[in-house]
């Protein structure tokens, strides 16, 4: 399910571009386009992963791919594109739930709660502004037990110091629709966020902002 104009922000996942990702995105535009190495998203992993586990766009899975799960986890993957879904399962020696899904719908009520979610670099391949983008952090947010954790990252695209590299990438990427962080700023991002949960820390690092969200707020929580 999905809404025309997302497709564009999940499209370029390819089997090809896939295959690349590591290398482009996680390796090449991390550090010299973003200034933040992969290190940073590992360490969100290790800190916060969850026994029910809920990945949102995992593209190749390589975050998964590179940390020691828990043992006992429970993983749900969840992507616009079924080609992320599929590369990243066979990444994985798991049995897994794969849902092929549009962040910004709502979720099947009826699927159990996480006790953990992780969105990373998916709310900047989103179009729209903030108030947008946020119906993903709500649909998010009721996923989650009430002390459940929300964490991810994101390319903040306003008042930014970009890399020449970042300069292309934004520019190239915004243009054809995989990205839509032009307007993405910082107090944006920490606002929606906050208006759904009770704690939430955001640290700049490069151009990315990294955000933990924990306790839910009990309107966020409430089904439509
Ligand atoms: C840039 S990749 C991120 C991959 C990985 N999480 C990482 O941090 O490197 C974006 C992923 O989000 C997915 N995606 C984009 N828009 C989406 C949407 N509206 N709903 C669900 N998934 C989406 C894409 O298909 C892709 O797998």
């Amino acid at each position: 399910m999905s809404t025309l104009s997302t497709r564009a922000g999940a499209a370029p996942y390819t089997k090809l571009v896939l295959r690349v990702y590591d290398l482009w995105v996680v390796l090449i535009s991390n550090n010299y386009g973003w200034r933040c190495n992969r290190a940073h998203f590992s360490d969100l992993y290790r800190q916060h992963i969850g026994h029910r586990h809920l990945e949102v766009g995992p593209g190749s899975g390589w975050a998964l791919a590179n940390i020691d799960l828990p043992a006992d986890i429970e993983l749900t993957l969840l992507d616009l594109n079924a080609n992320s879904l599929d590369h990243t399962a066979s990444r994985l020696n798991l049995s897994l739930t794969l849902i092929e899904h549009d962040v910004l719908l709502p979720l099947n009520a009826s699927v159990d709660k996480f006790d953990s979610v992780a969105i990373n670099y998916v709310l900047h391949c989103l179009p729209g502004e903030w108030s947008t983008k946020a119906t993903a952090l709500t649909n998010l947010a009721r996923t989650l037990t009430p002390e459940g954790v929300l964490f991810g990252s994101t390319v903040i695209g306003v008042d930014q110091n970009f890399s020449v590299l970042g300069k292309v990438l934004m520019f190239a990427y915004n243009k054809f629709g995989v990205f839509g962080n032009r307007r993405d700023d910082l107090p944006g991002l920490r606002r929606v966020l906050s208006e759904r949960f009770e704690h939430v820390e955001v640290t700049m690092v490069g151009n990315v902002a990294l955000f933990v969200a924990r306790r839910p707020r009990r309107h966020a929580r409430a089904s439509p």
